[in-house]
């Protein structure tokens, strides 16, 4: 299978994928953490064409997360910019796509999700809201629902690497992935 992993700098979905002896290919614009020769960093939409069977996007979620809702008057143009850029990776010519984010005005302005994911679901005892908008792809079955409910993105000490802490994907969530939908 063909699988694009959208808006991906650390690799761990492309990883996941790729495991399972699918061709799987990150894009970020960013250069991928792990030097990966899969991994194209460029604009992605600069490679959202017909030849990908799946996509797993990972769009940024700073101007549309309802955490930041109190400055949301001050950054209308990028609200405006970041959710036509949800909408052109929705819009893709692309059979099967998921993408995430957490709670964020998507909802109310595009759609509403599919379904939303806790970490503590896929193995790891942690929560946080992982909303998932789906097209042809079914629900994501929780594969491990572990006991721990630890908030830890709000105990990371901050720096400038903080934000790539707090939007790696859960290694869990990702295998899950790989193996529902790499399976279809
Ligand atoms: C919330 S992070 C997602 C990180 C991802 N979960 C991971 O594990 O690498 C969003 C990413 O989108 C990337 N990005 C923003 N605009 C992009 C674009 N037009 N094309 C490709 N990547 C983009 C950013 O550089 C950032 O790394």
């Amino acid at each position: 299978m063909n699988v694009l992993v959208a808006c991906e700098f650390s690799g761990v979905v492309r990883r996941a994928f790729r495991a399972l002896g699918h061709n799987a290919w990150s894009c970020d614009l960013l250069a991928s953490e792990d030097d990966s020769p899969y991994h194209y960093a460029c604009d992605v939409r600069d490679v959202l064409n017909g030849t990908w069977h799946l996509m797993i996007a990972h769009p940024p979620c700073t101007h549309l997360a309802v955490s930041g809702a109190r400055w949301f008057k001050e950054k209308r143009k990028e609200q405006a910019e970041a959710l036509q850029f949800v909408r052109d990776l929705l819009d893709a010519p692309i059979a099967q796509i998921a993408l995430e984010n957490p709670i964020s005005i998507i909802s109310s302005r595009i759609r509403k999700p599919d379904q939303i994911i806790q970490p503590w679901q896929f193995g790891h005892g942690e929560t946080k809201a992982t909303c998932l908008w789906l097209k042809g792809l079914p629900l994501l079955t929780p594969t491990n629902i572990v006991a721990g409910r630890e908030a830890r993105v709000h105990r990371m000490p901050p720096g400038p690497d903080r934000w790539k802490e707090r939007s790696r994907t859960f290694q869990g969530v990702a295998d899950a992935m790989a193996a529902q939908w790499g399976s279809l």
